[in-house]
């Protein structure tokens, strides 16, 4: 029978990789946490309609890219393709707002969406993200994307660059898109079918196309940046005076929309070292939680894309010396347990291999899989309480008895 493929676009995740992401998971919470956020799981399994009144029904994401199904009642569910819409559906299904003036959450975990596969970009990915709800003042802004460079910085990402740019408030985006409808009037036939229906539309969804010309079209646009109101304008100030005495380093980009309807105001991307993609992105939402039933109450937030910040991230030394439990026969194999114990409470990693072997056989293995440290037991050492450890590296064996061998142990390998 031919093997069980994993499905196009998912990976599986063990070994060095694995351990890579734990790390990066930790630093990215731990930090997190410092600035007083708190971490919130949602399902990843939510209404399609979610998504297609928060995100927006003429996003790439919602029209191509949704994993969308019906269950066995006939409701139209969809796995979740990023984040934000359902920790502010928990927000106001739990009534989260009444409980806390400023909401900071936390959440980890993958997300779904229906592009290409290549590099980088996957069908199943992982998000680490924050939420800020319920603080309206530009700094906010400047801390989501503070935090997000504390992030990296402390996962030692080099070449840090955001890129940075205000789409306003809904009334600038009205204004700006008429702007935008009577240029892009002149280039309508040049523009591809998709374009030619996002200015009937949603036009701003222009700004998400890949394609060549239209890319050369848009490129040549009129700038948000230049049309916004004065609040907008005052806001998009304020948030570039916090990058700049946090040291943060940016660029403004004044093509910068993003891929997701709910943006008002600020909108950011993150980039590092040569990864060619962004690694994070996000912005403020001011009318999403009222969009989705709730109260009017102001957010902010990001998320990073895990499989491209672990590209680039590089693995710290392991620490944890292991060690490899060899016991010849049942005797030894049971006293070899509790020994085995006893160096597990002092944070030793041993894995036991049960199965019967000769030593010869058990110490190859032991070599091939890369085992720094063996310890060793077999008749005679059971009968003189003795316990041999053998550094692999070096073939150097030491011989310890069984009263002080967790001492013994620790002076050997020095951790
Ligand atoms: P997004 O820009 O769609 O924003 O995704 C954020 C990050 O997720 C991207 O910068 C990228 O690193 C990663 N990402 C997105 N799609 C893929 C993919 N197909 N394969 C691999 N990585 C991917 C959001 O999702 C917003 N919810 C962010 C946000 C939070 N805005 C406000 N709060």
């Amino acid at each position: 029978m031919e093997k069980f493929k994993a499905v196009r676009g998912m990976k599986d995740l063990y070994g060095e990789e694995l351990r890579k992401w734990k790390e990066i998971e930790k630093v990215c919470m731990e930090t997190a946490e410092l600035f007083g956020y708190e971490e919130i799981r949602t399902p990843i399994v939510e209404f399609s309609e979610l998504f297609e009144r928060s995100v927006g029904e003429s996003t790439d994401i919602v029209e191509k890219e949704m994993y969308n199904f019906v269950d066995k009642k006939g409701r139209k569910l969809a796995l979740r393709p990023e984040g934000t819409a359902s920790i502010v559906r928990a927000y106001l299904e739990r009534n989260l707002y009444q409980e806390r003036k400023i909401a900071r959450f936390y959440y980890y975990g993958p997300m779904f969406r229906y592009d290409r596969p290549q590099k980088g970009r996957y069908r199943q990915f992982y998000q680490f993200g924050i939420e800020i709800l319920g603080g309206s003042h530009p700094f906010f802004d400047g801390e989501s994307v503070y935090l997000l460079f504390q992030i990296l910085k402390n996962l030692n990402i080099k070449n840090i660059c955001f890129e940075i740019n205000s789409i306003g408030c809904s009334e600038c985006k009205r204004r700006f898109s008429s702007l935008l409808r009577e240029y892009l009037e002149k280039y309508k036939n040049q523009l591809c079918s998709d374009c030619q229906r996002r200015m009937e539309k949603n036009i701003l969804r222009v700004f998400d196309c890949k394609q060549e010309r239209c890319r050369e079209i848009i490129k040549e646009s009129p700038k948000i940046l230049d049309t916004l109101c004065d609040g907008c304008k005052n806001h998009f100030e304020k948030f570039k005076q916090y990058l700049e005495f946090s040291s943060i380093p940016y660029k403004i980009n004044p093509h910068l929309v993003r891929g997701l309807d709910y943006y008002t105001k600020t909108v950011y991307e993150v980039f590092a070292e040569d990864e060619k993609n962004a690694i994070g992105g996000g912005g403020r939402y001011d009318e999403l939680v009222e969009q989705l039933g709730g109260p009017k109450i102001p957010a902010v937030g990001f998320a990073l894309g895990m499989e491209r910040v672990s590209e680039i991230y590089r693995i710290s030394e392991r620490k944890k010396s292991s060690i490899y439990g060899i016991f010849l026969g049942e005797e030894a194999k049971k006293e070899g347990m509790k020994i085995c114990e006893k160096l597990r409470k002092e944070g030793f990693v041993i894995k036991i291999d049960y199965e019967d072997r000769s030593l010869k056989n058990y110490l190859k293995i032991a070599d091939r899989e890369g085992e720094e440290w063996c310890i060793i037991m077999g008749e005679d050492e059971i009968k003189n309480n003795k316990v041999i450890l053998k550094d692999m590296k070096s073939s150097q064996q030491y011989t310890l008895s069984y009263q002080n061998i967790v001492e013994e142990v620790k002076r050997i390998i020095k951790c």
